[in-house]
């Protein structure tokens, strides 16, 4: 086998253990949504999605980093091999599903940054974190990092938006655009506050009119 090939089998091998990462993750996203739908009659997430960052990915954020490109410094370094996106209904699944999935026996919490109580200046919202969870193979217990972004639908269709437009105008936006989407951000955050308020509503009108067992 030659250099080049042995280098690409062991890239491959390196980041398939971040597939299972990814798989065990979302296990625990079904449990714990199925369970809350059981119990509470609501489901806290609307979508989940999930990707694994391809080599180029890697590389280039290694390259940013000022990294040797090595597997070992991409483990190490790059957070987001393993990336997933939840949408929810409402800020406080967020935060719901946050807490039942740090207190899991078997996660542990790198970091967490929430972007829904600091938004960033561009009024970006969201709530990250990066997790880390073990991944049992034939040899050895692997400790896999993965990229958890958890947010509303309101968020989500800014950040795409967003998106969208940061790579058009190559990562300049201009001032104009930026004061536009900083006012669209304000009214997401309002959207999400009524719709929030709507829910609490109809939660007090159904406990109200549920007939006692
Ligand atoms: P990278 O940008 O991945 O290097 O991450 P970071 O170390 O700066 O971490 P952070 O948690 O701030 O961002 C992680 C990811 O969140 C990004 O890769 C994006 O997917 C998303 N994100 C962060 N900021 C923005 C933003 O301003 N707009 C949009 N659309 N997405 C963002
Ligand atoms: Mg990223």
């Amino acid at each position: 086998m030659s250099k080049m090939e042995e280098q690409f089998n062991e890239w491959k091998n390196g980041l398939l253990i971040y597939k299972f990462a990814l798989d065990e993750i979302n296990t625990k996203l079904n449990i714990l949504n199925e369970e809350f739908q059981f119990i509470h009659n609501h489901n806290p997430i609307e979508h989940i999605k999930s990707r694994i960052k391809t080599p180029e990915g890697i590389i280039k954020k290694l390259k940013r980093k000022e990294l040797p490109i090595t597997l070992a410094n991409a483990r190490e370094n790059v957070n987001d091999i393993a990336g997933i996106r939840i949408t929810c209904s409402f800020v406080s699944d967020i935060y719901k599903i946050y807490e039942l999935i740090s207190s899991q026996d078997d996660i542990k919490v790198i970091s967490v940054k929430d972007y829904i109580r600091n938004p960033k200046p561009n009024g970006y919202r969201s709530f990250h974190l990066i997790l880390e969870v073990p991944v049992f193979l034939a040899a050895s217990t692997e400790l896999v990092k993965v990229e958890i972004q958890i947010r509303t639908i309101a968020m989500d269709t800014w950040a795409s938006l967003e998106h969208k437009i940061f790579y058009k105008f190559d990562q300049d936006i201009p001032d104009v655009l930026k004061n536009e989407l900083k006012l669209a951000a304000d009214t997401v955050c309002e959207l999400d506050e009524k719709m929030a308020s709507i829910n609490k509503e109809v939660d007090k009108i159904k406990l109200t009119t549920s007939t006692p067992v």
